[in-house]
């Protein structure tokens, strides 16, 4: 029994902006985000696309190669939650007509609720091996307009099938965890952005990652030359390059940075593009690691490092199945990155601006999204999909 990743896809909307058109506004050359950040695109929501369409149409992808009478357990993972009591997922779960016998639920612990997810989906399925469970991870990162924040938001989903039947990674047993009470990250409920301490969030970032790997590293036996490739949680790029490159000073490692990057560099690709989308960060990560890594990948062990603010974090490692890339959507994933139209400043701002209706009051939504599931409406204070 292999039990780990089935299936895996993800969604994000189809509308970005440059970052260069961000630095303009702030007088600044582009190369302050393409280099400084490393960060050159994010995606942009239109209204008609929120955490749940965009959840919806990953998690569709997802299923299609999928048996999903058998999914019995659905996961939403998101930190940009639009109801306090419903969760996200029973809205996916009628959009793609899951069994009724089917637990779904919710979890938060900003970027880091994904992994509790999966963890908790491998204990679910080594009790009942015929189970399979859907996690879907669905953000809209918001920053303040004009904030520091501001140039590492992103919008975007990653949703994957674990079951017993593992064909694309399989998990291992060891793990490294921390948890600490700090203000680095948060979004009070009476706010639609969140507040950041940002140099802060990159500290407690790199602390959380070195307590991480002493456990994870006492309780594996494996060292840094165990691992074929890293992937990290991705706010920005470059903010994978500094964990690496303190992982490996942490080991006493003398490597030039060209082979420690060599380690991390494809995993970062599809991030670049995008943005941060929080919960799911981590696995675009992978996805992008694995679509643009040969077969080489195949058999070789990855190492995962997961972060959310506030803090909890966990390192956690996988070995890559055979054939992983014949088990990926590889041709859709590459037109949702071709195919894309950029915004200016104005227009993104303009997205930026929009908030449905608070009042119960009824508002139709023109369609934008190409999505096969997107967000029509609202009425009387309910969303409507179609
Ligand atoms: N050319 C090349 N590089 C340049 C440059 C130029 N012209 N101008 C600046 N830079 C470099 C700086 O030297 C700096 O590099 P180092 O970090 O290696 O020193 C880098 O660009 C960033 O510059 P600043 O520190 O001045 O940037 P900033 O004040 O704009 O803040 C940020 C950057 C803290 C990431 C900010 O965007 C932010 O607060 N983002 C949100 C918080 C975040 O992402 N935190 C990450 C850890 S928390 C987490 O992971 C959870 C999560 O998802 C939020």
């Amino acid at each position: 029994m292999q039990i780990g990743i089935e299936s895996l896809s993800f969604y994000i909307p189809h509308l970005f902006i440059d970052l260069k058109a961000i630095a303009e506004k702030k007088n600044a050359p582009a190369k302050v985000f393409y280099r400084g950040i490393g960060q050159e695109k994010m995606a942009v929501a239109p209204p008609d696309e929120d955490i749940i369409s965009m959840g919806a149409n990953a998690a569709w992808q997802a299923c299609q190669t999928v048996d999903t009478a058998k999914i019995d357990t659905l996961f939403f993972a998101t930190e940009s939650g639009v109801d306090q009591s419903k969760a996200a997922g029973v809205y996916v779960h009628r959009l793609l007509q899951l069994s009724p016998n089917c637990r779904t639920v919710e979890l938060k612990q900003a970027c880091y609720s994904g992994t509790a997810a999966l963890q908790m989906a491998t204990g679910w399925i080594r009790q009942h091996p015929d189970s399979k469970v859907l996690i879907v991870m669905s953000d809209i990162a918001r920053y303040g307009l004009s904030s520091a924040g501001e140039p590492t938001q992103g919008a975007g989903s990653v949703a994957m099938v674990i079951s017993a039947e593992a064909k694309i990674l399989y998990l291992e047993p060891f793990f490294g965890l921390y948890c600490e009470d700090v203000m680095d990250f948060w979004r009070p409920n009476y706010l639609d952005y969140a507040l950041v301490d940002g140099k802060y969030s990159i500290s407690v970032y790199i602390k959380a990652l070195q307590s991480c790997w002493n456990q994870y590293k006492q309780q594996s036996g494996y060292s840094f030359s165990d691992f074929a490739r890293f992937c990290y949680h991705l706010p920005f790029s470059k903010m994978a390059e500094k964990a690496h490159h303190e992982l490996a000073k942490l080991e006493n490692l003398a490597l030039p940075v060209a082979e420690l990057d060599k380690k991390i560099e494809k995993g970062l690709l599809y991030n670049r593009i995008i943005g941060n989308i929080y919960t799911a960060s981590l696995y675009m990560g992978l996805i992008s690691m694995l679509e643009n890594s040969d077969e080489e990948l195949s058999d070789k062990r990855l190492a995962f490092f997961s972060y959310g603010s506030g803090c909890v974090a966990e390192f956690f490692s996988g070995m890559v199945m055979k054939n992983f890339q014949s088990n990926l959507p590889i041709a859709r994933h590459r037109d949702l990155l071709k195919n894309r139209i950029e915004l200016n400043y104005q227009q993104y701002a303009e997205y930026y601006n929009f908030s449905l209706p608070v009042d119960g009051s009824t508002l139709s939504l023109d369609r934008i999204s190409r999505g096969k599931f997107r967000l029509k409406g609202i009425r009387n204070h309910m969303r409507l999909y179609e």
